[in-house]
């Protein structure tokens, strides 16, 4: 199993080697905890406020657990004709989450379908995704 300080121990504690250690322990662990950034601060010989300044200067680098959200939107032709790869597109760039492509659901009067963790929305666009989206951020 992976720990902080098995991390850690990848990387000479030189404080140039401070953001590759964040991005990897974001990337294991879903984001930077406090008690993570507390022992980074440590092991780089360097205040918890740097590690935190450092981390939230970078996407890539989370400093808050990321919720749990499975997003898939319906990209057969029904849909994809009605802006479901706008949709798509709009999820990964201004969320920052990968959607889930998935084939027609038979909802096609309906499309573009985009469902959030179990749960069917209808006629999906920008604002109302927005909306939606909203309610597990
Ligand atoms: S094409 Fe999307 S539900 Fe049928």
């Amino acid at each position: 199993m992976q720990t902080i300080q098995k991390i850690l121990l990848e990387f000479e504690p030189k404080v140039e080697n401070l953001l590759p250690a964040l991005k990897k322990t974001s990337a294991t662990f879903g984001y930077v905890s406090e008690e993570d950034a507390q022992k980074i601060a440590g092991y780089f010989s360097i205040p918890q406020s740097k590690v935190f300044e450092t981390a939230s200067f970078y996407d890539l680098v989370k400093t808050k657990k990321q919720p749990q959200i499975l997003i898939q939107v319906c990209s057969s032709a029904n849909c994809a004709v009605n802006n479901s790869f706008e949709i798509i597109r709009e999820i990964e760039n201004s969320f920052k989450i990968k959607a889930e492509e998935i084939s027609c659901l038979g909802k096609c009067g309906e499309g573009p379908i985009m469902i959030v963790n179990g749960k069917i929305y209808e006629k999906v666009n920008l604002s109302k995704l927005r909306d939606i989206l909203e309610e597990y951020l």
